[in-house]
């Protein structure tokens, strides 16, 4: 019965990797992150795009997202965020992919693989200047550096390191982000001299990208941004995806009944109602619940009573010519009415990312690319 429809405009992800191209130097190029379907927009599909427009690498986190960029006929440099498995070194190597090594147990499989294939593993490593995630520790990549580097048939050509918090503007936030960026800049140079051949090295993600140049080096980050999903005065980023659906049933209801699960909602006076086929099952999440908003005939109408898995209803009864089939925008839309990734994220109370991944990618097959 759920029904979804996920539209994402090209044009708009083309504009946004112009856009945030023209605030680089010449010396920077972008690595277009397209991990996890490129944030619920389509992995393949928006891989795509970006090699059109010339990103210089795609991003992805896991091998099986490597194999199918390849499958897909992308021959461009592909970088493993995530790592590998040892068991996969082989593949690894074999498909072109390029892994990004944070300890020393993947190393042992990519050098035995590549001698074995007389072949080159090339490798990105990183180091933990703060995220406090992936990455070898600050203390020991000296040490393991040279331990990588006694790896036959292991080529280091690149280096790179994340932000925790390079959004914020908070002040102590802003003093830990300008630390990392010290604490990379110094092992940049240091390790300069014991790799010649570093090919790239990155720091940056969208919001590096886009407010702190210094970070840039010759390669950024981009995800959130080419998504449309970060704004700054400077440029125009816009999003990419609109979601809706249709208005599946109409009921006028009297003053004073229940609606929904839990009797959270009631109605005050008689009351149009929608139910639109969509819930928390297709990522509209059930604290949307008698908070969220969607729009029908381009005017806001408010979610009541509780998000169900497969079913939500709309007070629509400012709008009297609605009607059964009606289209009904979740995400998206004209003017100032629209609601925006940043609304959902509020009301959801979470940050755009989840929205995007939750509503574009919890029904792929209802993906649509137009332009
Ligand atoms: C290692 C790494 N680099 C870059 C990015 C892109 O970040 P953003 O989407 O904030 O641009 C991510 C995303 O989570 C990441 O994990």
């Amino acid at each position: 019965m759920g029904l979804i429809k996920v539209t994402i405009d090209r044009q708009i992800l083309r504009n946004n990797f112009r856009e945030i191209k023209s605030l680089l130097p010449s010396s920077a190029s972008i690595g277009a992150v397209v991990k996890s379907q490129a944030y619920g927009h389509g992995m393949v599909e928006c891989a795509k795009v970006f090699v059109e427009e010339g990103t210089r690498f795609l991003m992805v986190s896991l091998i099986d997202e490597g194999i199918t960029l390849r499958e897909s006929g992308l021959k461009e440099p592909v970088l493993l965020m995530g790592g590998i498995w040892p068991q996969e070194a082989r593949d690894c190597i074999q498909y072109g992919l390029t892994p990004v090594i944070s300890g020393l147990h993947p190393l042992k499989a990519l050098s035995q693989a590549a001698v074995e294939l007389n072949l080159e593993a090339r490798v990105h490593i990183k180091v933990d200047t703060g995220m406090g995630r992936l990455g070898v520790p600050m203390e020991e990549w000296k040490s393991f550096l040279e331990e990588a580097l006694s790896y036959p048939g292991v080529i280091v050509e690149g280096l790179m390191s994340h932000f925790s918090v390079a959004e914020s503007p908070e002040d102590t936030d802003v003093a830990y982000t300008l630390q990392q960026l010290e604490a990379f800049r110094s092992i940049v140079d240091e390790a300069r001299k014991r790799l010649p051949h570093l090919k790239w090295v990155h720091l940056a993600n969208s919001a590096a990208t886009l407010q702190l140049p210094q970070s840039h080096w010759n390669l950024v980050r981009p995800g959130l941004g080419l998504y449309g999903g970060i704004q700054v005065p400077q440029i125009n980023l816009r999003e990419a995806m609109e979601v809706s659906s249709r208005i599946l049933h109409i009921k006028r209801v009297p003053k004073g009944k229940f609606l929904s699960y839990g009797r959270a909602f009631r109605t005050s006076r008689e009351t149009l109602v929608a139910v639109v086929p969509v819930g928390y099952a297709l990522g509209y999440l059930r604290s949307l619940s008698n908070r969220g908003e969607m729009l029908v005939r381009g005017e806001r109408t408010p979610v009541i009573g509780k998000v169900c898995m497969d079913l939500t209803l709309l007070d629509v009864t400012h709008i009297p010519q609605v009607k059964l089939g009606d289209p009904v925008i979740l995400m998206g839309g004209r003017g100032e009415k629209r609601i925006s990734v940043f609304h959902l994220s509020q009301w959801m109370e979470t940050i755009p990312y989840e929205v995007f991944c939750l509503l574009g990618g919890s029904h792929p097959g209802n993906r649509e690319y137009i332009n």
